[in-house]
């Protein structure tokens, strides 16, 4: 992914190719309802299913969703097992679906640092879909930017002269269109850590609704307000 030139964007009126999501709030979602933290996780696996399905019909080219971070090791053993089960149960019962689909599956994070069992099963899942040719749907998983952006300056500078241009040629999204517009749920008005840099020029979006209240709807709702916005690029 390159920085974005201004010809990507529009006065207004243009459409979201590429859409990122910090789905936050799953434990709150839980918490409301005197759950298990996991309980919330679970229903958050159900949102991402209908965003998955959703994408396309929104016309998106790429959607990319923030499911583990590199400071998410933080948490106690049991959620980050609760987390990784959830992973593994998702990709054996979604799997066919989204093949079926035309879903290009990506991920972007140093996921080889899961167990065993995970990487294999994502990576059967990347093969299965590497030849799809619809909605890409790009899993950020240990992902963290500024883990990200070290890897590709180090790569970078193996190559030659560290430039804006030669760092966002090695990050993970390099094949991705630019971001057009970042989403984040559950009221939080923060990065964790998510895409810094190709965030550069993107559009930011929040909302109160928690990540598993979130519908497609809301989705089109954010892409509808992104096709409202000028972006300048630092021109006039
Ligand atoms: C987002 O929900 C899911 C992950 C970070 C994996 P949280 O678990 O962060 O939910 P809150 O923020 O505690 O409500
Ligand atoms: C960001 O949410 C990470 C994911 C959604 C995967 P967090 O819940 O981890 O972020 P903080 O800790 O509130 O910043
Ligand atoms: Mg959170």
């Amino acid at each position: 992914m390159n920085v974005p030139a201004p010809e990507t964007g529009g006065k207004g009126g243009a459409h979201a190719r590429h859409v990122a999501i910090i789905m936050d709030g799953n434990g709150r979602w839980a918490k409301k309802r005197h759950l298990p933290r996991a309980i919330g996780h679970q229903k958050g696996v159900e949102a991402v299913r209908a965003m998955v399905r959703g994408a396309k019909g929104l016309g998106l080219e790429v959607l990319t969703l923030y499911a583990f971070s590199t400071e998410n090791w933080r948490r106690p053993e049991d959620e980050i097992s609760d987390l990784m089960g959830l992973m593994k149960k998702f990709i054996v019962s979604d799997l066919d679906e989204m093949a079926e689909n035309n879903i290009r599956l990506k991920i972007i994070g140093d996921y080889k640092a899961f167990k065993g069992d995970v990487v294999e099963l994502i990576e059967g899942a990347l093969k299965r879909t590497a030849s799809n040719t619809g909605t890409t749907i790009a899993v950020a998983l240990n992902y963290g930017s500024m883990d990200e952006i070290a890897r590709a300056a180090t790569k970078a500078a193996e190559q030659g002269p560290i430039t804006p241009e030669t760092i966002a040629a090695h990050l993970d999204t390099a094949d991705l269109p630019p971001l057009d517009l970042l989403i984040r749920t559950s009221g939080e008005e923060r990065l964790s850590n998510f895409l810094l840099w190709q965030a550069a020029y993107a559009e930011l979006w929040f909302t109160d609704v928690l990540w598993p209240d979130f519908t497609a709807d809301h989705l089109k709702q954010a892409m509808d307000a992104f096709s409202g916005r000028e972006r300048r690029y630092g021109g006039r």
